[in-house]
């Protein structure tokens, strides 16, 4: 077990509205650590694929999101396409409906990842998203695979659209959800899955700080055991 100072890659997994972004970020903050928002990069490419009026398997697309820079600053905050801020944008009920479609197109899959990877290779990090504690980093000292209700997770989608001033109701964000883990369960490539050695984390009647202190808890205890 690597030690928190030396590199380490804590990688967290799960379905929509798992509360891994917030979680994510949080620990990367108390924990010094960069955050990778895998999703936002998916969602990244589909505003090209949006933009551009492409199809998710066209090979158009395909060159785009081959010739594109992502970046992230802020510590995940703030996502940069091609230098331009598309923060905002990536979050939009437009690119909910469509990222699913885009994200299971393995030519893309194949692109993102490698881009994540090499983000990972520059120091210590929380990445989190669909496939990251099974393809990505297949051999990250932590895993997590968080996970709560349909309707919990709905919920909490909701409450973050509201913040952002988007209307839609509890019932749209269910259904919306629903059909994008039926989408990225049963997708060929990339299902999203729980690793073998994950740890299964079920959100739904715990805050974010519980779950937050739960897995710093996991990963220190460890460090501390590894002395
Ligand atoms: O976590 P999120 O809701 O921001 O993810 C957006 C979409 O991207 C969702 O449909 C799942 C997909 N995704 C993926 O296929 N692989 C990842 N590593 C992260 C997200």
């Amino acid at each position: 077990m690597k030690k928190i100072g030396s590199q380490v890659t804590i990688a967290i997994d799960g379905p929509a509205g798992s509360g891994k972004s917030t979680v994510a970020r949080r620990i990367a903050e108390k924990l010094g650590l960069l955050y990778l928002d895998s999703g936002a990069m998916y969602r990244a490419v589909t505003v090209l694929a949006i933009r551009g009026k492409l199809a998710a398997d066209s090979p158009e697309l395909f060159e785009q999101v081959k010739a594109c820079h992502i970046e992230f600053q802020d510590n995940g905050k703030t996502i940069l396409l091609n230098a331009e801020d598309v923060s905002r944008q990536i979050r939009t009920p437009a690119v909910n409906r469509r990222v699913a479609d885009v994200a299971k197109i393995p030519e893309i899959r194949h692109e993102i990842v490698k881009h994540q990877q090499r983000i990972g290779g520059e120091g210590s990090i929380i990445a989190e998203g669909r496939d990251l504690t099974t393809i990505v980093f297949p051999n990250a000292d932590f895993k997590f695979y968080l996970d709560a209700s349909v309707t919990e997770r709905a919920k909490r989608r909701l409450a973050e659209l509201q913040r952002q001033n988007v209307e839609i109701t509890l019932a749209a964000v269910e259904a919306e959800i629903t059909d994008r883990d039926e989408k990225d369960k049963t997708r060929a490539h990339s299902p999203l899955r729980a690793a073998d050695d994950a740890i299964i984390l079920d959100t739904t009647d715990k805050t974010i700080n519980e779950v937050v202190d739960l897995i710093v808890a996991t990963v220190c205890n460890a460090e501390i055991g590894s002395k």
